[in-house]
């Protein structure tokens, strides 16, 4: 546990709390649900954009259950993941899960806003469905680009307003109905001087992936 429990303020407080007690119902929606939406039709689009090289070092932030490094592993990449997020319950959660999966996964819990780690000790950085309901994304992007190094590539996704106008009513009560804003993939946010910034439709447009190289010197 490398976090400093004052700086878990706003809404990493407000949805800390609601991640610490789903996430045995997270993975079951993910199991049972998940097929009806064609998600692993999503997943294999994210499996795609993501380039993963044997052994390098990969960090996700706000990992979850683990299940998009399982994806990744599913997909054939050999690479050394560690998981990070804010969430204790969603991380005893993953330890489990990725035992059973057998994957190597040290976790850490910390906020991905100031993150734990040195500068530039990942070939990958990537982020998929936290980001839009945290309480600081422009620093949650910054960290992300100073743990990558020197053309290290760096992913963030989440979901799009679509989704939430199309979600069953079922499910309307875990995505808040906030301004459109908090939907929109947070493009203004990748400093210019990045490489190939590329933003992704996924899901038919209910997801956005953004993409980009870090260069040297920065
Ligand atoms: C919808 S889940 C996504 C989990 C996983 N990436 C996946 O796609 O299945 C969002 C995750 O973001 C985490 N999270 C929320 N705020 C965070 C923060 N400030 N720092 C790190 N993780 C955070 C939550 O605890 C939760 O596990």
């Amino acid at each position: 546990m490398l976090l400093r429990e004052e700086e878990v303020v706003g809404l990493n407080r407000k949805y800390r709390r609601m991640y610490d007690w789903i996430p045995l119902f997270y993975d079951l929606l993910a199991t049972t649900v998940g097929p009806l939406f064609r998600v692993s039709e999503v997943l294999a689009q994210i499996a795609e954009i993501l380039d993963v090289g044997y052994d390098d070092r990969v960090l996700e932030t706000s990992v979850g259950t683990g299940r998009q490094i399982k994806n990744l592993v599913d997909h054939g990449m050999r690479g050394r993941f560690i998981g990070m997020d804010l969430s204790h319950g969603m991380l005893r959660r993953c330890r489990r899960n990725a035992r059973g999966w057998q994957i190597d996964l040290p976790l850490v819990q910390a906020n991905a806003e100031t993150l734990p780690f040195e500068d530039e000790v990942f070939d990958v950085v990537f982020h998929i469905g936290g980001i839009n309901f945290f309480e600081d994304k422009e620093s949650a992007i910054r960290e992300m680009i100073r743990a990558a190094r020197p053309r290290g590539r760096i992913y963030i996704g989440d979901e799009t307003q679509k989704l939430l106008e199309e979600q069953p009513s079922v499910l309307s009560r875990f995505y808040e109905r906030a301004d459109p804003e908090v939907y929109a993939p947070p493009l203004q946010l990748i400093p210019r001087d990045m490489l190939e910034i590329t933003r992704h439709e996924l899901w038919d447009d209910k997801m956005y992936m953004i993409s980009f190289e870090k260069p040297w010197g920065k």
